[in-house]
């Protein structure tokens, strides 16, 4: 990790800019910033230091960092208040309207001069998954400064976003922008368990008012630094599909019996037989490229000296954007080639379409073009898929351009030590 917080605040800023002017015309992959009126992106040192504060939230007090234990009563209204005490503006801009949906989320629709412009939605989510303190630097709720890092759950997931997506809006708007086109900021707080009470609903609500997308920006992916051999500058990567999910449940049933008189086959062994076969078929490390199995639960036994009559296996498939749920059900149930194993599929969702990234892809051009400006280093903008699920999901109906890109440095390093465990803390500029 060493890249500055403020380089996101930049992108969110020259995105929003960028946006607010491109053309409609044809050749936008060298248009985009050919007229853009510039606002310049120079902070003071106030600023600097109110954005930083920011992203650690507030001591001893509900922060933007919180876990989802914390989703609560306390949340809605610390949380409100905590954004429009640090975004004044964008509250009590008149062509910004803010609603809370689904009792935590929150939407804003930011009214554009040009009404014949089709909006665009900026996605972040307020959730984080749970942290123990085990395994921590520092208390993982404690949005600490150490070394120029900010620590804390939820740095980059996915408070990074919303922090840069806010503080870019409000800075603009101290400096008198107007947007031309439209745009939504919406912000879901149960990304983590699905995303069906907050992105869900407001999906649902947008839907009911009949409006359509030009495209959507998530997070779901990163600059990769130092991944590729051979290839020595880092490169960015803006995911335009989402892999798709099935967790099934493997369950084989015998009869029971003593382990002093054991049958030829148990219950356990029919089934671990079934799992390994699956497993033999793939590599985890191929996730970009195929679909991936992964065992996650193995279930059965009572006592030391009973032979189960149910054995139980969970297995959890990213589903690749060239394949389906039914093929990958139909394949699994092929390999494993076993009656005895029987298969229930406890959920599962096909991955998302693929959205365009040609030259006439306003959402796609819009982001290389932002992503060269702001970080001269990069010469290689690539689509790809993203392995893991977003919030972006759920909003399929409104447009078909959806981008997952978060403008964060990954490297080799970070993400063995850290990523796993989701500790991975943001960099700032020093000031
Ligand atoms: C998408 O639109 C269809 C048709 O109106 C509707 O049946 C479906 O529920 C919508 N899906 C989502 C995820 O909103
Ligand atoms: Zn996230």
């Amino acid at each position: 990790m060493a890249r500055p917080y403020i380089c996101l605040l930049a992108l969110a800023a020259v995105l929003l800019l960028g946006i607010a002017t491109i053309s409609r015309s044809r050749g936008l992959r060298d248009k985009a910033h050919q007229s853009a009126p510039r606002i310049p992106s120079q902070f003071s040192q106030e600023e600097r230091v109110a954005m930083k504060e920011a992203l650690k939230g507030e001591p001893g007090s509900p922060s933007p960092t919180l876990g989802p234990e914390d989703l609560g009563s306390t949340l809605s209204s610390h949380f409100n208040k905590y954004l429009s005490k640090l975004f004044p503006t964008v509250f009590k801009t008149s062509f910004i309207r803010h609603e809370v949906v689904g009792e935590y989320s929150h939407l804003f629709t930011v009214h554009g001069s040009d009404p014949s412009l089709q909006p665009y939605m900026l996605l972040a989510h307020i959730d984080v998954v749970p942290a123990p303190d085990e395994g921590w630097d520092v208390p993982p709720f404690s949005g600490l400064e150490r070394n120029g890092f900010i620590y804390g759950r939820g740095t980059i997931d996915n408070k990074n976003s919303l922090m840069g997506i806010l503080q870019a809006l409000e800075l603009l708007l101290i400096r008198n922008y107007i947007p031309r086109r439209s745009f939504f900021i919406a912000l879901g707080h149960d990304e983590e368990v699905m995303g069906v009470n907050g992105a869900q609903k407001i999906s649902a609500l947008l839907q009911a008012r009949g409006v359509q997308l030009a495209f959507i920006v998530d997070e779901g992916s990163f600059i990769f630094d130092g991944f590729i051999p051979g290839l020595k500058n880092p490169f960015a990567m803006v995911s335009v599909s989402e892999k798709g999910l099935i967790n099934l449940m493997l369950q084989v049933n015998t009869t029971p019996g003593h382990s002093s008189a054991p049958p030829k086959e148990t219950s356990i062994g029919i089934l671990a037989a079934a799992v390994n076969r699956l497993m033999e078929r793939n590599f985890v490390t191929n996730a970009l490229v195929r679909t991936t199995t992964a065992l996650t639960m193995f279930n059965s036994g009572i006592k030391v000296n009973v032979i189960p009559a149910v054995a139980q296996a969970i297995v959890n498939f990213r589903i690749h954007p060239a394949q389906t749920v039914q093929e990958v059900l139909k394949l699994a149930k092929d390999i494993v080639a076993d009656d005895r194993v029987q298969f229930h599929v406890l959920n599962a969702f096909d991955p998302s379409p693929i959205s365009p990234s040609d030259d006439q892809a306003l959402g796609y051009q819009l982001l290389r073009q932002t992503i060269q400006s702001v970080f001269p280093e990069i010469n290689i903008v690539v689509p790809g898929t993203c392995v893991v699920s977003t919030d972006s999901k759920h909003y399929l109906n409104l447009t078909t351009g959806i981008y997952l890109f978060n403008p964060l440095y990954l490297q080799p390093q970070s993400f063995r030590t850290r990523f796993h465990s989701w500790q991975l803390p943001v960099k700032y500029r020093h000031i």
